[in-house]
């Protein structure tokens, strides 16, 4: 399957995202990680870095060719951290199509509370939680680090930035009838289940 996957910073995109390749044997298309490994590149418009830890849009031109060229050689994937305003959407329309539009919807104190509590494991990609989940090994546990971007002034940006420019990319796959809503505050297993019911 094709699934767009949309939520606010901290909603869960990547944590169910992992499951879902996994589960559906998919690629995981993410501009959030491909920008992350890429971020002192120097490009036509300065380097990543310059605009995410500063929790600003990185640009379309830059985005969106990561997106056309990782889902050109995708068969089957799970799109997280695009489109994220309604030129990028636009742009996704006419290169691909969907089979599945999900909105994880996740309260602002939660998403604040998940991404001040995020820790990642920078070898493995995988995401932490230092109240909800953390890894048993301490080996693990001793190298895991926070993101650049989740201090609590950058959050504060980040779900500013949010409101402007991603909302409105919900509200059109909403008046277009293609979005269906999933309750993300629960557990990782519960809201797998329900992403995983639409799916199907
Ligand atoms: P990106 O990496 O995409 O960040 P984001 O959208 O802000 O989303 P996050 O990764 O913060 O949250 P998530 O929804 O993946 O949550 P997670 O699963 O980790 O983008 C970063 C930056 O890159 C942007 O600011 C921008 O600069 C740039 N960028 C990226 N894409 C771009 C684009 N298209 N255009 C322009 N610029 C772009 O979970 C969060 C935490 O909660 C974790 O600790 C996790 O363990 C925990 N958690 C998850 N699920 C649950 C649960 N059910 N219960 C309890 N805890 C949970
Ligand atoms: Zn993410």
């Amino acid at each position: 399957p094709r699934i767009l996957l949309l939520g606010a910073p901290g909603a869960g995109k990547g944590t169910q995202s992992k499951r879902l390749a996994d589960a559906y044997d998919i690629e995981h298309v993410t501009t959030g990680d491909a920008l992350r490994a890429n971020k002192d590149m120097e490009t036509e418009y300065g380097t990543p870095r310059e605009y995410m830890d500063a929790g600003e849009l990185v640009p379309d031109g830059l985005v969106n060719e990561i997106v056309n060229e990782a889902l050109s050689s995708a068969d089957g994937y799970v799109l997280d951290g695009y489109p994220r305003n309604l030129s990028q959407a636009e742009y996704l329309t006419e290169i691909t199509e969907l089979d599945a539009v999900i909105y994880l919807n996740v309260g602002e104190d939660e998403l604040v509370r998940r991404l001040t509590g995020r820790r990642m494991d920078p070898e493995t990609g995988d995401i932490y939680h230092t109240e909800f989940n953390m890894p048993d090994d301490d080996e693990i546990r001793e190298r895991l680090v926070q993101r650049d971007d989740d201090t609590e002034d950058v959050v504060r940006e980040r779900l500013r930035v949010y409101e402007d420019n991603t909302a409105p990319v919900i509200e059109h796959y909403r008046e277009e009838g293609s979005l269906v809503e999933v309750d993300g505050e629960a557990d990782p297993d519960t809201v797998f289940d329900r992403i995983a019911a639409i799916v199907e």
